[in-house]
């Protein structure tokens, strides 16, 4: 038996996170009971017990609070201790948690320089104790820093301090530095842009000024211990200097450039600066790192006589490149994701002039960009005499979120279009959960985040990443009344608007976090910003519905505008519809979440609330019978998919299959309709309907886009024309992840895995695998917070055998494909062969099955 995935807070050993409380979370595998009888957990500090839980019955291994009495920059290390009912012992290996400065305060103070032409470089020179023990260097630099320590790089995170809402709170980070100060004490703070102070935002063009600030500032202090105990602290002061880099410019969107053949300059001194009037907090994002590298697959010499580096997969981070060009040669590279008649194209990237120019100063060496980075398969190399493959390493940088799911078929072009959710997830979470990495946005789009969200969950570890989001979005609300802006961070006025289904990511994604993720604590953070969000629609709303009237972007991108047109936006679905399904939806996991925390009167209310919208929802857009009145696919998605819209489940499926038949079995959704599709089919019994929709090859299709070479998914259904031409450039990204929500039906209905609301955090799970010939196997494993499940299932011949493992400590209802009863399942490993006649039954006979929100529990 092992004690695994041991965290606190949702994060594994760490170092310098803002804490309020502690919630430990671990798992038990390779055990020969099913259950744990009880645990124990002790956590110490400095060698001495400061919690001790005692012997605890039935803890909840997925969210086990033990208050720990935590005090500033101490380091924890907690062991867990379990029996389970089988009689076995085992304890866990010692993890460790460690505290940032908390409420102790900074004796170092904010410094600035002018901003002049180059980007500037704080030094210090810090006397290190002989003894030292250990040294920590607490940190926050705007825009953003890189530290280092005699030359060499402190961590090995990229585009600190991250990108949040500034205006409230700044982010400071926590480094070890003992190994560092061992070998000397330089430290110098290179100081960037980001999106503190270049330009941003789609409205903005090059040589714009940032939304947030115009001079660098850092903050920094050193805390050395030497072997006795003894601390000493260096801090930033006015004895701090300052030198220039080679960087003469750097920006999110337009990318950097460096010219080596520059001058060193005389040291200035540094200045005090005004401190920014946010709270700094010790850090909530995760580190954003470099994972996969690798070298281009192709040079390419165009028809225009381009040289151009093909990657091979589109992607969002930065390179290395070698040079060895003579003094003074100016190297010039630009980025795009697609090839246009065979030559290098980014008139889609718009405004973002994402390029790296380099002048060199003659000698060999690894260029990188430092305070930027850029979504791209295609580098076109300017001014390299001899370019070669193997001078370029592409870096994906994104957020540490670990792996916890895989699901792999039998048909190789649906598997690409996994892969290609994949590298969308790679590519927008870095640090904020983006809508694309490549033009002049990039930004925390709330719609794209909540459709997202689940597959995130599905395929990483999502937790710790969307609740610095939505502990970012509630900045943003406390600011605006309660109105969720339709990107977080929203930097300025001009993306304060709201819209439906964007703001109700408030209350969506901590929902999904709590479903997947069984910890109370993220409803609990984030309550009063969820109930904000709701009481500001019922304050837009009044008693005439305004909220219906104002701009919503609704079924954005759906196919079935009447007034079409390739740059068409907007879909056929009536808004105020889809506003009002919103709303209702929004109150009803505001009377959940506050029913579980206890909060009965808020529960009646938000659920009343969400009843009379409801019930005028229905007034409005159904007739007398309970036929939904609006004539498209996501309308009659929306009334299936959440209960109570309408009062005949039968009518508004009926209306569904009427709507494909009318289309000839086409789809026509858009971000609000497409991540529920193809699950709200097999829910009405239309599995072999889903089914042709994942698989169609053209035109609008999933699969019409691996077709034509997509190595992640595109933001519109047609993003390239049959001939492979891009189709418009107005807004047409080849890197935008909403409609790699697919990945969620794989998991949830392909493999069957879905979480039991009523037992969050898969302790316990439905399971019911849909199954299709065409697909021809499916294996999928899922690392969930209650340990690890795996569903495969296949065909062979006229049977079907599937494979099911339920976990330690979990309970599962399964629904054999083609069976309307569930067999219960404890922990262990289950295998079945069905006939496979039996398992492909398609059509109206299949049971309607309500899932959705449901009401909240008494
Ligand atoms: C973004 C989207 C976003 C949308 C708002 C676009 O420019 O890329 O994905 O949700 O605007 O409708």
């Amino acid at each position: 038996m092992k004690i695994t995935n041991c965290q606190v807070n949702h994060l594994t050993d760490p170092l310098g996170f803002d804490m309020q409380e502690t919630v430990f979370s671990f798992q038990v595998t390779q055990a020969a009971g099913t259950r744990l009888v009880e645990a124990r957990l002790i956590v110490t500090a400095r060698g001495t017990a400061v919690a001790d839980s005692g012997w605890t019955e039935n803890p909840d291994p997925r969210a086990w609070r033990v208050n720990v009495p935590l005090a500033p920059r101490t380091r924890y290390t907690w062991t867990v201790s379990v029996r389970t009912d089988a009689g076995e012992d085992a304890v866990s290996a010692p993890n460790t948690f460690e505290t940032a400065l908390m409420d102790e305060g900074w004796q170092a103070r904010w410094l600035t320089c002018d901003r002049g032409e180059r980007l500037p470089i704080f030094h210090k020179h810090i006397d290190v104790p002989a003894d030292l023990a250990s040294a920590r260097l607490y940190i926050c630099g705007l825009g953003l820093y890189e530290a280092r320590l005699n030359g060499k790089k402190i961590g090995s995170e990229y585009l600190t301090p991250y990108c949040n809402n500034y205006h409230a709170w700044l982010q400071y980070q926590t480094f070890d530095v003992t190994e560092h100060l061992r070998a000397g004490g330089d430290l110098s703070v290179l100081m960037g842009d980001g999106w503190y102070m270049s330009r941003f935002g789609y409205q903005s063009k090059p040589g714009d000024s940032g939304l947030c600030g115009d001079a660098h500032k850092l903050i920094a202090q050193v805390v050395m211990t030497d072997a006795v105990g003894r601390e000493t602290v260096v801090g930033t002061d006015d004895s701090w200097t300052v030198t220039r880099s080679c960087i003469t410019f750097t920006s999110i969107y337009d990318g950097e450039h460096r010219d080596d053949t520059l001058p060193e300059t005389a040291p200035e001194q540094a200045v005090y600066a005004e401190p920014p009037k946010a709270a700094l907090t010790a850090r909530w994002s995760l580190p954003v790192t470099a994972h996969e590298t690798w070298r281009p697959i192709e040079l390419i010499r165009t028809p225009k006589g381009e040289t151009v580096l093909d990657l091979g997969q589109n992607f969002s981070g930065t390179f290395r490149m070698r040079v060895h060009e003579p003094a003074g040669t100016a190297i010039r590279l630009q980025v795009g994701e697609v090839l246009q008649q065979g030559c290098f194209y980014r008139d889609n990237l718009r405004s973002a002039l994402a390029e790296y120019r380099y002048v060199s100063d003659g000698r060999e060496k690894v260029i990188e960009p430092v305070f930027t980075f850029y979504g791209y398969r295609y580098v076109k190399v300017e001014g390299v005499s001899d370019l070669r493959t193997e001078d370029f390493t592409a870096v994906a940088l994104y957020s540490d979120l670990p792996e916890t799911g895989a699901i792999e078929t039998g048909h190789a072009k649906v598997n690409q279009l996994i892969k290609n959710a994949h590298w969308g997830l790679r590519s927008n979470f870095l640090d904020v959960p983006t809508d694309c990495p490549q033009r002049d946005e990039r930004m925390g789009w709330t719609g794209d985040a909540q459709v997202f969200s689940p597959p995130a969950c599905n395929i990483r570890d999502g937790y710790a990443v969307l609740g610095e989001y939505l502990h970012d979005m509630a900045t943003e609300q406390a600011a605006l009344g309660g109105l969720v802006p339709n990107v977080v961070p929203s930097f300025s006025d001009c993306n304060r608007g709201t819209a439906t289904v964007w703001g109700d990511a408030a209350t969506i994604i901590p929902w999904n976090l709590y479903r997947m993720y069984g910890d109370e604590a993220i409803l609990n953070c984030q309550y009063d910003a969820m109930k904000a969000w709701v009481d500001f629609l019922t304050r837009v709303d009044g008693d005439e519905h305004h909220w219906r009237d104002v701009f919503h972007y609704g079924d954005w991108l759906a196919l079935d505008n009447p007034r079409g047109g390739v740059d068409q936006t907007f879909g056929g679905t009536d808004v105020g519809y889809i506003a009002d399904v919103y709303y209702a939806g929004s109150a009803r996991i505001v009377a959940k979440s506050a029913a579980l925390l206890g909060k009965a009167e808020e529960a009646d209310h938000y659920e009343a609330l969400a009843e009379r919208i409801l019930s005028d929802l229905r007034d409005e857009y159904f007739s007398p019978n309970g036929r939904c009145c609006i004539p498209t696919q996501t309308a009659q998605i929306l009334a299936l998919h959440y209960p109570g819209v309408t009062v005949s489940r039968e009518k508004a499926a009926e209306r569904l299959r009427e709507c494909f038949r009318e289309t000839g079995g086409e789809l026509r959704t858009g971000f609000v309709g497409t991540p529920l599709l193809c699950g709200t089919l097999c829910d009405i019994g239309e599995t072999k309907l889903a089914y042709d929709l994942l698989l169609r090859e053209d035109y609008p299709g999933w699969l019409y886009e691996v077709n034509l070479g997509a190595t992640t998914i595109w933001e519109r259904w047609n993003s390239m024309n049959p001939d492979g031409s891009v189709s418009s450039t107005g807004m047409n990204s080849f890197n935008h992840y909403a409609y790699g929500s697919i990945v969620q039906w794989l998991f949830e209905y392909a493999a069957g895995l879905k979480p039991d609301e009523a037992c969050p955090g898969f302790a316990r799970a439905k399971i019911h695998p849909h199954v299709d010939e065409r697909l021809g196997h499916v294996e999928m494993r899922y690392a969930s917070a209650s340990g690890e499940y795996r569903i495969s299932w296949a065909f062979a011949g006229e049977q079907l055998t599937l494979h099911v493992e339920i976990p330690f400590g979990c309970t599962a209802a399964l629904t054999l494909p083609g069976a309307d009863e569930t067999l219960e399942l404890t922990p262990g490993k289950y295998d079945y062969t069905l006939p496979k006649a039996q398992c492909v039954r398609h059509g109206a006979t299949a049971p309607l099955r309500p899932d959705g929100w449901g009401r909240p529990s008494a």
